[in-house]
């Protein structure tokens, strides 16, 4: 199924225009709208404060990115960038930087308070291709993929290094919803959040890809009642994050999470625990007892390996007693401060305390 939309993308890039429109202001990608232009070229361009760089109505475009994208500072909650339609093809040339100094917004609160902060970029796409562009420096959220259908993105890199130590918070690498048909491959995400929040859709894939500094790979459960399904996550390494990979459902949350495969996950110095999956999760902290409602059924945590320091803790499963089908097989070095577990379903083996 993925390689039907790939062609999709081979076919634009066919029958674009070889010319193209150069863009380095937003009147000038107004003008490219209007003309209905086939390839558009993202020069340096400074987008005005309280704007969002536009990409609507551009159905069947090629939109390349050669230059430094900039972006006015002011407190408010929109988007610093909006693509939405279908036939895109998104990708960026050698050189190019989309730069959101976010250390202007930056203030440790993230999302939790402080100043309003713009998420990056966000992307509702269908039948499209997104490839090859760097990201620096998000005010918060980062890339927002929602409601995404038969969209590829590839080799992305999103780094928020500097958020470490300028007070970052809430930068996640991609928060994924709604999306059916989505492959994320050969990105890069460093930051100070989830790498990946994925709360709800069907037939994901998220491979290949290193995340470095953050709090790991997430699927959400009944965040908004939605449901994941067919979620593949392979063959990626996490680097000093504080969590590995997990699953994690909303305390009193509704929903469902079926058929989640995580499968060949390096693990390099995570500081806290491998492998999480609780059903107790609120944006403040998991707490209490977890409770029913959105099951978490088939799930595969295979060949994830490597290390957690070992003040950390291999494993921690915390949910209802609703659970099923699970296969699970790690091989996590360190982790030494085991924690009880509770709900694992019968005939699963995982090393937890007592
Ligand atoms: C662009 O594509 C979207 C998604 O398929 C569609 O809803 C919209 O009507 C299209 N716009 C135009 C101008 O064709
Ligand atoms: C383990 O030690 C590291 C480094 O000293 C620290 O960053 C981390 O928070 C500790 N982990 C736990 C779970 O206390």
């Amino acid at each position: 199924m993925m390689a039907e939309f790939v062609n999709v993308g081979a076919l634009c890039l066919l029958f674009t225009i070889v010319s193209g429109f150069d863009v380095w202001n937003l009147d000038q990608l107004e003008q490219a709208k209007k003309n209905g232009e086939k390839l558009i070229t993202v020069k340096d361009l400074h987008v005005p404060a309280g704007k969002t760089l536009d990409f609507q109505g551009l159905n069947g475009s090629t939109i390349q990115f050669a230059g430094r994208v900039t972006f006015g500072y002011q407190e408010w909650r929109g988007h610093l960038m909006i693509f939405k339609g279908a036939g895109y093809t998104v990708k960026g040339l050698p050189g190019h930087l989309i730069d959101g100094e976010g250390h202007r917004w930056w203030d440790t609160l993230g999302g939790n308070g402080g100043k309003l902060k713009p998420g990056f970029a966000y992307f509702q796409l269908e039948n499209s291709y997104v490839r090859d562009l760097k990201f620096k420096n998000a005010p918060a959220l980062g890339l927002a993929i929602n409601a995404c259908k038969n969209v590829q993105i590839d080799n992305l890199d999103i780094d928020n290094a500097d958020g470490h130590t300028k007070g970052g918070h809430n930068t996640d690498g991609f928060d994924v919803a709604r999306c059916e048909n989505v492959k994320i491959s050969g990105c890069r995400v460093n930051n100070q959040d989830d790498c990946l929040a994925l709360s709800s859709g069907k037939n994901i894939v998220f491979s290949n890809n290193v995340c470095i500094g953050g709090h790991g790979i997430a699927v959400i459960g009944g965040y908004d009642g939605g449901i994941a399904e067919d979620i593949l996550i392979k063959d990626c390494k996490v680097i000093k994050n504080n969590i590995g990979v997990r699953v994690k459902t909303m305390l009193n949350g509704k929903g469902l999470v079926k058929g989640i495969t995580f499968d060949n996950i390096q693990l390099q110095d995570i500081s806290e625990i491998g492998i999480v999956v609780i059903g107790n999760y609120l944006n403040s902290g998991p707490r209490g007892q977890p409770t029913k409602g959105c099951p978490i059924q088939k799930l595969q945590m295979t060949n994830i390996y490597g290390n957690v320091l070992k003040n950390g803790t291999k494993h921690l499963v915390w949910v209802a007693d609703d659970a099923s089908n699970w296969i699970w097989n790690s091989k996590i070095q360190g982790g030494e401060r085991l924690r009880p577990c509770q709900g694992i379903p019968k005939g699963v083996n995982i090393e937890c305390g007592k």
